[in-house]
Formats: C-alpha cells, structure tokens, sequence
C-alpha cells in the first residue's frame, strides 16, 4: 500500500482540556509521522471556508461557531494507507458510536465537541493541509 498523507484537526474542546499531548501520542504510537504541525485559530469565517462542503446541513453555523470558540492544533500526518487508517483511529462522528480504543471514543464530548478532525478523500487531505500550510511547511 502506497504511503500517503492526511490532515487533522485537535479541535477546540480537545484542545482546550489540553488533551493535545495525549491524542498525538495515540497518533504516532499508531504509526502516523508528522510531517507539520502548528497550534492555531480559525475565524468563524475560516472556518465556514474549510467546511463549505456542510453549507445546506443544519448544523453547519453552529459547526462553524464552534470550530472558532478556541485555538486548534493542525497537522499533516504521513503513513502507509494514511486516510483510511486515520479514520480508523479517531473513530465515528458521534462519539456515541466510536469504537473502543478511538481518539472519539476517549475524548469527544458531543458529535459537534468531538475532539478531531481526519480528512476523508486523498483529494481532501491535500487541499485541506494547503488550507493550513505553506508548501515550504510540509516538504517533508
Ligand atoms: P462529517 O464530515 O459528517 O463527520 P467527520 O468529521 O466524522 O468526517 O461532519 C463534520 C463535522 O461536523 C463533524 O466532525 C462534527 C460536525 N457535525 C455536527 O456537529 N453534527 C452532525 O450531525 C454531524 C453529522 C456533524
């Protein structure tokens, strides 16, 4: 399987609990690099940019709302098989339904707080990671 990358958010929530430091262990103990990585902070209206693709979902503005109340941490990830398998570690969207041993499952509070963002396509992850950084930022 090719190596490939990924994108992920800490999200507010997770970020403010100052649970960073844990969840990025659980993504190099499961085999992820990092290739970049900064703390940050989204706009409302950054963040109504990077997920326009929910504009018509009901929860769209309070996502929005929500994904700008506080700093985040970005990352672009690198691992064999890395947008599946990322996936697969942070676990479903409503935390209800994580699976043991997931991101989610450990330190979402809510579908909205729910503690990480992974990219869902190769496609996405590389224009969600040049949403965040410079090219100089993640040569690798
Ligand atoms: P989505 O892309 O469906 O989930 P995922 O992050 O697992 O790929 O939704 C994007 C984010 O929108 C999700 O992480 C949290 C938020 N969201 C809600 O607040 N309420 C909802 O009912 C859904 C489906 C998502």
């Amino acid at each position: 399987m090719a190596t490939n990358r990924t994108f992920t958010m800490i999200k507010p929530d997770a970020f403010g609990a100052g649970n960073s430091g844990a969840i990025l262990e659980m993504i190099e103990t499961a085999g992820f690099k990092i290739i970049a990585l900064k703390a940050t902070r989204l706009t409302e209206e950054l963040a109504a940019e990077f997920y326009l693709v929910h504009k018509e979902r009901p929860f769209y503005a309070d996502l929005c709302r929500y994904m700008s109340s506080g700093p985040i941490l970005a990352a672009i990830l690198e691992k064999t098989n890395a947008v599946a398998d990322f996936r697969s570690l942070i676990g479903a969207t409503n935390p209800e339904n994580a699976a043991e041993g997931t991101i989610r499952k450990r330190f979402a509070t809510s579908i909205e707080a729910n503690a990480i963002h992974g990219s869902d396509s190769d496609e996405n992850a590389l224009i969600e990671g040049n949403f965040f950084f410079n090219a100089f930022e993640h040569q690798g």
